[in-house]
Order: C-alpha cells, then structure tokens, then sequence
C-alpha cells in the first residue's frame, strides 16, 4: 500500500448503508450443494456481467457458510424471487435458516438440471459454475458461468428490496427497449 492509499479518507460504513438502501434492487436465493449438503441464502448483489461468455456475479460475504462451497468448479443457482416470497427472503438470510435436506423441503422439494435446490415460484432461475472468485474487502466476488435459465411464470411480480422493505414494481408507462 502507497502513502497516498493509506492516507484515504473512505465513508464510513453506516453512511454507505444509508445511501445504498436508496437504491433499490431484486432479491434472490443463492443455493449450492445437494442433499445433506444443501443450503441456501438471501442475496441481492447479483450483476449481469457478460454475454458472451454468459457471465454473472455475486458479492458473498466472506464468513458466510455458503462462502466456501463457492470454489471454482463449483456448481451453484440464483434465483429471483418473487413479491410472495418474502417468508424465503426472510428465513433464508436467518442465521438459524435450515440446511440440507431442511432446506430443500422449505424451498419447496425443487431440484435443477444441476442437482441444486432452488425455490418453487421464483421467477427466473439461473444455474451456474463457479468461474473464479475475487476477495475485495470483507466480501468475494463469485464469478459465475451462466449454463442454464429457466424462466418463471411471465406475469409473476419480482420482489424488490427498498430502504429496507420487500416490495415490488409496477409496470412503468413506456417499455424500455433494451436493445438500444
Ligand atoms: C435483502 C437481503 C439481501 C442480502 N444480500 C446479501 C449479499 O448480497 N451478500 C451477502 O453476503 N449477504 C447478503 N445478505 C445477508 C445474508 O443473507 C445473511 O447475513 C446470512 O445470514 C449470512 O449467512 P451466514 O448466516 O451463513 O453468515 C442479504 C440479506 C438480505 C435480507
């Protein structure tokens, strides 16, 4: 580290959290593993990477018990959850949340293509293999290889995380036209 870096004045963390509940986000389900060895959490840092090669990633803490199933190589889903969903939402970012096989029945006894639990009614699921991994602070990033979507009801309403509530949206006036 230069003089300079160490020198950095940073916001405070509270100050972060203040203004990052502001911005409203989707909310999913991270899982990995199958069997006894299932498990689940609450995510909201999903980012849309790449196209080509299909790519994602996910900001997960790194003392989270899921952190270290997340190795490259490792298959893992995301989940977008739906507005009625908020009881996953809730136990799933528990510390006293289920595991294994506990936690598969909670999310409803579905298994994707990969053999990962994932929760019934969501609104899209996206099955991954870990790339890599990037420690950056107190987090990793999980870079993920997308290698299935499967796409929820059309007219399911996505469950939105804002100033700390689980809401949704509502259709906006005019669709935006992503190709532009
Ligand atoms: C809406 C919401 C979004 C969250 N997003 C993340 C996230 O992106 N990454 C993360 O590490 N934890 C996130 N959390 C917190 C974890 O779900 C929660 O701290 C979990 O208990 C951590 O796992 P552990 O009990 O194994 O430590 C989120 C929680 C909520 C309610």
């Amino acid at each position: 580290m230069t003089g300079s870096e160490s020198e950095l004045r940073t916001v405070a963390a509270e100050d972060l959290r203040a203004c990052m509940r502001l911005f409203p986000t989707g909310v999913a389900l991270l899982t990995a593993g199958e069997g006894d060895s299932a498990m689940g959490m609450t995510i909201n840092s999903v980012v849309s990477v790449s196209l080509s090669p299909p790519t994602l990633l996910v900001s997960v803490h790194q003392y989270a018990r899921i952190a270290g199933r997340l190795v490259p190589g490792a298959e893992f889903s995301v989940s977008f959850l739906s507005a009625d969903q908020a009881g996953l939402t809730r136990q799933f970012a528990s510390a006293d949340r289920p595991a294994g096989e506990a936690a598969v029945v909670a999310m409803g006894g579905a298994r994707g293509a990969n053999g990962v639990p994932f929760p019934v009614g969501a609104v899209g699921v996206l099955e991954c293999l870990v790339d890599r991994t990037v420690p950056v602070g107190d987090h990793n990033l999980v870079i993920g290889l997308v290698v299935r979507a499967e796409l929820g009801l059309a007219d399911c309403s996505p469950q939105v995380f804002h100033c700390g509530e689980l809401t949704t949206v509502h259709s906006a006036d005019r669709p935006i036209d992503a190709s532009t």
